[in-house]
């Protein structure tokens, strides 16, 4: 029995791999292995012998077995240490290193005058991209063969054969979110409404789709004077310097009086500076909101009145960040981009304490 266990104690202890361990279990413990043949011999010993040798073998099997077992776990061990060893993974290195996406010049602008205008008391108003012709022209006083409907180069939806109602035109500006705003809101109101707008049109400064500002104002007496001044400040505040306006008498359907608006600036070698020098260059349409325009959004011209404006985002955006071309906005160029897009934390740039 001595003999036995140094038998097979060794050669566990040896074994170098789990299929040697089971080979090892099958020829001691198995079935018909060593130890339990003897086992079995226990049968044709007298009782004397056999109360000496049963607790032996019992002994020597558990033993044997729990050698297996303990080996197994080592085996299993050593297996995981070596992976480890192989496998390693440093998890502290840095990342490798990704470009991080740019903000848009459009939306940077964006927020600017959002920003610059809630310092004011304004609001931000939304309104549908493809748009009732009611909203888009009717309620802003351009009854249906008025000539300011042509000449904006709207883009009508397909409508079904035989559909006679007028049709959803994609809005061709944002002046429409006036009637909608003083419908919901009713007045006193103060909204801008910044958005996306369409014209069929394309040259260098003109894209099938661009961005505008709209200005409402309505109150009891609300005056140009008012206007003015707004846009003297958020002029002031977007460029970081102070802004001259100078208003030209206009016309548009929807105000009365109606201005065109220009912001003071010089042209330098072919580059322009706003707030400086004695040239002019026109920014937006804007007037006193017309009473059939308050009457259609429902509030009484008779007690209300105010100032609407509408600017184009993306020219303001090119005047601040010297960009040339109005098409390359769309182009989606990751090079411009890359180069007037904006960090995503930085601050909008406008000047504080309005
Ligand atoms: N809606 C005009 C356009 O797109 C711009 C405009 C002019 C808006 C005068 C106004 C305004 O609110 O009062 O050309």
């Amino acid at each position: 029995m001595d003999d036995l266990k140094a038998k097979y104690l060794d050669a566990i202890g040896a074994a170098a791999d789990e299929a040697t361990l089971e080979d090892l279990r099958v020829q001691a413990v198995g079935k018909k292995g060593e130890i339990s043949l003897k086992m079995r011999e226990l049968g044709g010993m007298s009782p004397e012998e056999r109360q000496v040798a049963g607790p032996a073998l019992n002994a020597l099997k558990d033993e044997i077995t729990s050698a297996l077992a303990a080996k197994k776990v080592a085996l299993a061990d050593a297996a995981l240490d070596e992976r480890l060893k192989l496998e390693w993974l440093d998890v502290t290195l840095p990342a490798r290193d990704r470009r991080a996406g740019t903000v848009h010049p459009v939306s940077q602008v964006w927020e600017e005058c959002t920003a610059i205008f809630a310092d004011m008391g304004f609001a931000v108003a939304e309104g549908p991209q493809v748009e009732d012709d009611w909203y888009n022209f009717d309620a802003l006083n351009i009854p249906s063969h008025h000539p300011a409907r042509a000449e904006m180069d709207t883009f009508y939806m397909h409508r079904a054969e035989g559909d006679n109602r007028p049709p959803h035109v994609l809005r061709t500006h944002t002046s429409p979110v006036q009637i909608r705003s003083m419908q919901a809101q009713g007045a006193p109101i103060r909204v801008i409404a910044p958005g996306r707008v369409y014209r069929a049109d394309y040259d260098q400064t003109h894209t099938p789709m661009f961005h505008q500002i709209e200005g409402l104002a309505i109150d009891r007496d609300i005056s140009m004077a008012n206007l003015k001044w707004v846009l003297e400040e958020f002029f002031s505040a977007y460029f970081g310097t102070s802004v001259k306006t100078r208003f030209r008498a206009s016309h548009f359907p929807f105000t009365e009086p109606s201005a065109e608006v220009d912001i003071q600036c010089s042209w330098e070698g072919g580059t322009v500076k706003v707030g400086e020098g004695d040239d002019w260059l026109e920014v937006l349409g804007s007037g006193m909101v017309h009473p059939k325009v308050l009457s259609a959004a429902g509030v009484d011209p008779a007690v209300w009145q105010g100032f609407a404006f509408g600017m184009g985002i993306d020219r303001i955006a090119m005047l601040k960040y010297g960009i040339p071309d109005l098409r390359a906005f769309f182009d989606s160029d990751l090079r411009w981009l890359r180069h007037y897009g904006f960090s995503a934390l930085q601050v909008p740039t406008i000047r504080g304490g309005v």
